[in-house]
């Protein structure tokens, strides 16, 4: 136990802080109310900041198949290759000639530059795997080699091995490769090493030791941190791309699905959008495709929400019609939709239920719920929403469909949404708020006064923006903590709620804040992470009242800065109360736990604190623990209630048996 936990323990355990008047939480445990959805909780995937390709996607070449618009960009070539366009793959024909040099001094070869770099670990074995053929009647040989480029000579190559290869036909060929130094901006390259040419089409690197061991794997440390929130959502795959720039970079499932060699490179939207911001080099594979997300979502214990396109291009973008499906020529949108959820819950006699089993997978995946349109607004969404609706409601009755309220929490595009949504007889509807300190602050209310005969909510993307210029430091995750009591609070309606975006690349990202950031090698929980993660692991099945004063605790007036809600769980038997205390005093907190059964009481204690020495401070590459959940077991009272101490700025989950 360190030092600042320490303190801490003496703090809970005393719980008085001499002068201080203790504040009354009363918490009806006779009374609970709204079951808390499963889904509570979740996450939501989009390919920004390098997230897919370069990120969670454990693929290490970048380009692998020649087929961005510059064919050998991400490559360093010398010697005689060239670009070619018959390959044995239909959507990337593209691929790569070496051909011998001409003089026995100089070589042809290939060096790829990988996402940000190529980095690998020593001792950690990796799978180079190429499709190739020889040129020629005789064989032809490549040698593969992982490099360290910032070393001398010789000692450069960290792990070599060669491939003969037999024949003209196109075949896989596939070698293991175990690094002798840790390198975080390695180089592939590929010598060719015979006098007759070959033909080398999709070069890829992976470690062998992907999440859950898959070959087209991800990489494990970012799948494992999203294991570790046990999301009860995954939506995907992403809010703008889905949209896309133009209708044809949308982002279309059927390309991410079958032979990850065929599926056909999708521009990123994100590689332009801010002009300070610009990664010309970033593209969809796709190699992280429907198939994979919704293989993470089950490996994870999340409900899958796949987004997919209304036929509305990125709104933004695109000011007028012409960019968008006219209403009576939506059917093959309609369709996509449609062969999605036969994708994924078709039995195998179905042509895209039986692709899925191709993939691997002839269990169904349960999909149950399905988001058209992304943020979107004005009346060409609900007039397109319709006849996807009428769709799906007719073929897949049981299919809950999720709208969009536009791209903001308020305002005359989401006041006229709402009602549309009403209207239509949305099953949730999507709200989108990124927001700055004073709405989480103010906003523990917003769900109180809901109408609850209509949609439920999906709070589908939202984070804390700091003023000045403050990215996922720790005052915005307590604001979210503060926040998201009115989350819980509303269970009965609030059913789905995802932070976001989830990941970014500290070289890459477009967008901050984000819940997790990477390099090629580590990745880091930011604060905002821990606070999702503590909402999650202790989401509770039913909410029970919690008052202070007779009242909930928003934060309102009188209740300065303290928020507050609680919930059972009926499997363990544990009260639950989360408290934000987002003032500058420590608050002495009394916790009454009413109407317990006669003879019932609480035996066993523990609180987890979320706080920060400095509220601007996050954590980072070089102090990634910085901020983290430090728990304590409460010493409860013989009688009476418990009283404890929520230090100021800190956020605090009791657990209580
Ligand atoms: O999360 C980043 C972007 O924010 C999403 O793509 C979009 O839905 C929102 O505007």
């Amino acid at each position: 136990m360190n030092l600042r936990s320490t303190l801490l323990t003496a703090a809970l355990l005393a719980g008085a802080v001499s002068g201080m008047n203790a504040e009354e939480f009363v918490i009806r445990t006779d009374k609970p109310g709204a079951t808390v959805q499963p889904t509570m909780y979740g996450l939501f995937f989009e390919d920004i900041n390098y997230a897919a390709d370069g990120g969670l996607y454990a693929e290490m070449i970048k380009n692998r198949s020649f087929e961005f618009p510059q064919s050998l960009m991400g490559w360093e070539s010398s010697g005689k290759v060239s670009v070619r366009d018959d390959g044995p793959f239909e959507r990337n024909p593209h691929y790569v000639r070496l051909s011998p040099p001409g003089h026995g001094h100089k070589r042809t070869a290939l060096t790829n530059e990988g996402f940000f770099g190529v980095a690998f670990r020593k001792g950690e074995e990796y799978r180079f795997s190429v499709w190739a053929r020889s040129a020629g009647d005789r064989p032809s040989k490549i040698r593969v080699e992982l490099t360290d480029p910032a070393a001398m000579g010789e000692t450069q190559v960290m792990a070599s091995a060669t491939i003969d290869i037999t024949g003209g036909e196109w075949k896989r060929y596939t070698v293991r490769l175990t690094p002798k130094e840790t390198i975080s901006k390695g180089r592939l390259r590929v010598f060719l090493d015979s006098k007759e040419a070959c033909d080398l089409e999709h070069l890829s690197l992976f470690p062998t030791d992907t999440w859950q061991g898959h070959e087209n794997g991800l990489r494990k440390d970012l799948a494992q941190k999203l294991a570790d929130i046990h999301p009860g959502l995954l939506r995907f795959p992403g809010g703008c791309i889905v949209e896309g720039t133009d209708l044809a970079t949308r982002y279309q499932w059927k390309n991410s699905v079958g032979p990850v060699e065929n599926r056909p490179l999708n521009e990123n939207r994100w590689h332009y959008t801010f002009p300070h911001r610009f990664f010309p080099d970033y593209y969809q594979s796709y190699g992280l495709g429907f198939f994979e997300y919704f293989q993470l979502a089950e490996e994870i214990g999340a409900e899958p929400l796949p987004v997919l396109s209304v036929g509305l291009a990125c709104q933004y973008q695109n000011k007028g019609m012409d960019a968008h499906v006219p209403v009576d020529s939506l059917q093959p949108y309609i369709d996509d939709a449609l062969d999605l959820i036969e994708f994924a819950n078709g039995p195998v006699t179905t042509g895209w239920g039986k692709l899925r089993a191709d993939m691997g997978h002839p269990e169904p995946f349960n999909l149950k719920f399905i988001g058209i349109g992304n943020e979107q607004w004005g009346p060409e969404y609900p007039e397109r929403l319709e006849p996807f609706m009428k769709a799906i409601r007719a073929k897949y009755p049981d299919i809950q469909i999720v709208g969009s309220s536009g791209p903001s929490a308020s305002g005359e595009k989401f006041d006229y949404l709402w009602p549309e949504m009403k209207r239509l007889k949305a099953d949730l509807v999507d709200e989108h708020y990124y927001c700055p300190e004073e709405f989480f602050l103010t906003q523990a209310d917003r769900y109180d006064s809901y109408d609850r005969k209509g949609p439920k909510v999906f709070a589908g993307e939202y984070a804390c923006h700091g003023k000045g210029k403050k990215y996922n430091h720790f005052n915005a995750a307590l604001m979210e903590a503060a926040f998201m009591t009115g989350l819980e609070r509303n269970a009965d309606i609030v059913q789905m709620a995802t932070y976001a975006p989830l990941f970014a690349h500290v070289e890459g990202w477009q967008w901050r804040p984000d819940m997790i950031w990477f390099d090629n090698l580590n990745s880091i929980p930011t604060a905002s992470y821990f606070v999702q993660q503590l909402y999650s692991t202790h989401k509770g099945t039913r909410v029970l009242p919690l008052t202070m004063e007779g009242k909930p605790v928003t934060g309102a007036d009188g209740q300065n800065g303290l928020y507050a809600s609680a919930v059972v769980d009926d499997a363990s038997g544990e009260y639950i109360v989360k408290a934000a205390n987002t003032s500058d005093s420590p608050r002495e907190l009394t916790l009454r736990f009413d109407g317990m059964k006669k003879g019932r009481k609480l035996t066993e204690g523990r609180a987890i604190t979320l706080s920060s020495d400095d509220p601007d401070a996050d954590n980072t590459l070089d102090n990634p623990t910085r901020i983290r959940p430090v728990e304590t077991t409460l010493t409860l009272p013989a009688t009476g209630p418990l009283t404890v101490t929520l230090p100021a700025k800190t956020f605090g989950v009791y657990i209580l048996k």
